[in-house]
């Protein structure tokens, strides 16, 4: 005969406490750049009857990423089979527990991020993909110039020295300009502000480009981050170099702070390689703030709705990956034809695909706005990297 080996024959609960650790490794501090697991900030988390509760411990009270560290433990846990309800608390660090939090983060710190011209309160989010061709580059110039007409000072690096196609898909182009040492962004004016632009097309020809290599590609992003004069910038956007290798895995952990939006077309295949990107974030240590999903179905002026790339993988992927949907963007000839003509930012505000980049800018900057971190762990890796530049005594 069968025993219930749980006490006082108790349903038990599908997740073991392994898994639902498991799933709190894909919960990234993004200015630590290290999981919240490994950087002991998981005081407890179990889950009973469906019901699954985590104690967070924060390194200092009020810290600024508080929400969205609860709404990432949240959705995290929320996406573990057998997980119904989550509930989250945080408490403060003590000194003993920020000690071996810093310890962490001193590893973590080394032989990551360079030294960037730009604020730590900016937000940096790398544009990235599964595959080629889903619409990374037109999504990050777009998303850009969304953010750009909500007042936002706004970055733009094509990290994309093989394919740049910034430079043709904004109208702009080189060479680079440099005054007292220090790279000049192109400006695009958006409205009645402007977009700062950096991209290899503005250094080499397309087909010079093709050339180069991974290392070449490592460094000529090290100087744009570190020797562009940026300003004061509240969102960088990197366009990344499609796929998920070596390469691009490399210059994620370079960007600091760098958190991801992965694209993906709708078809469930395709969602499906996108899913690497998540893959590659969580080796990276890198935050996945969310899904984008493009080439999604449009409707006619008739009324008949058309799904030429398949239907619902970006909220499939989202769900898959306990991260949200940042929006959809439909298929729009009129989209294609403004890019090939480098003409963005003259794209009908009105347009379903326009109305589109301006919700998903909206969400970003509720949930993801420019954040003051003089109270938070961004100081802490400042020490960090002040005590990572001393001689080692
Ligand atoms: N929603 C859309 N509707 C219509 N055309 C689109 C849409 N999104 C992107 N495109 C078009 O698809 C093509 C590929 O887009 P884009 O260059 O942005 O993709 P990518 O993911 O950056 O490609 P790569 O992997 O080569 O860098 C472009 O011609 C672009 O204009
Ligand atoms: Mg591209």
């Amino acid at each position: 005969m069968l025993t219930d080996p749980s006490p006082a024959g108790a349903p038990t609960c599908p997740p073991s406490h392994d898994q639902l650790l498991e799933a709190l490794r894909d919960v990234v501090d993004p200015e630590l750049g290290e999981d919240i697991v490994t950087l002991g900030m998981v005081r407890a988390v179990a889950c009973r009857d469906g019901a699954a509760r985590a104690e967070i411990a924060l390194t200092v009270a009020g810290c600024p990423l508080r929400t969205q560290l609860r709404a990432d433990v949240t959705r995290r846990l929320a996406a573990v089979p057998g997980v119904e309800s989550v509930e989250v608390t945080t408490g403060v660090m003590g000194t003993d527990e920020r000690a071996r939090l810093m310890s962490t983060a001193r590893r973590a710190a080394q032989g990551r991020a360079v030294a960037a011209s730009f604020p730590n309160s900016a937000r940096v989010f790398a544009v990235v993909s599964g595959k080629g061709g889903v619409g990374k580059s037109s999504v990050t110039a777009n998303l850009g110039i969304a953010l750009a007409r909500r007042g936002y000072a706004v970055g733009l690096l094509d990290a994309d020295i093989w394919g740049f196609s910034i430079p043709r898909l904004l109208g702009v182009s080189g060479p680079l300009r440099v005054a007292a040492g220090k790279i000049l962004p192109a400006e695009i004016a958006v409205g009645d502000h402007q977009l700062r632009v950096v991209s290899m097309g503005f250094l080499a020809d397309e087909n010079e480009a093709i050339m180069w290599r991974g290392l070449v590609l490592a460094r000529a992003v090290q100087h744009f981050l570190e020797d562009v004069a940026w300003g004061p910038l509240d969102y960088l956007l990197v366009d990344m170099p499609p796929g998920t290798g070596d390469v691009q895995m490399a210059l994620a952990r370079m960007l600091p702070r760098a958190e991801f939006l992965v694209v993906t077309t709708p078809s469930a295949a395709a969602a499906s390689v996108a899913g690497r990107a998540a893959d590659m974030a969580r080796k990276g240590h890198v935050r996945v703030a969310g899904v984008i999903e493009n080439m999604a179905p449009y409707t006619t002026e008739y009324g008949r709705r058309h799904a030429i790339f398949g239907d619902g993988g970006g909220a499939l992927l989202a769900a898959a990956i306990g991260v949200p949907l940042l929006g959809s963007l439909p298929l729009d000839p009129g989209f294609t034809a403004a890019g090939d003509a480098g003409a963005f930012t003259q794209l009908d505000a009105t347009s379903p695909i326009a109305v589109g980049f301006a919700a998903i800018a909206e969400r970003l900057v509720t949930r993801a706005a420019p954040l003051d971190m003089s109270g938070c762990t961004a100081r802490l890796i400042d020490h960090v990297e002040e005590a990572l530049a001393r001689p080692a005594s």
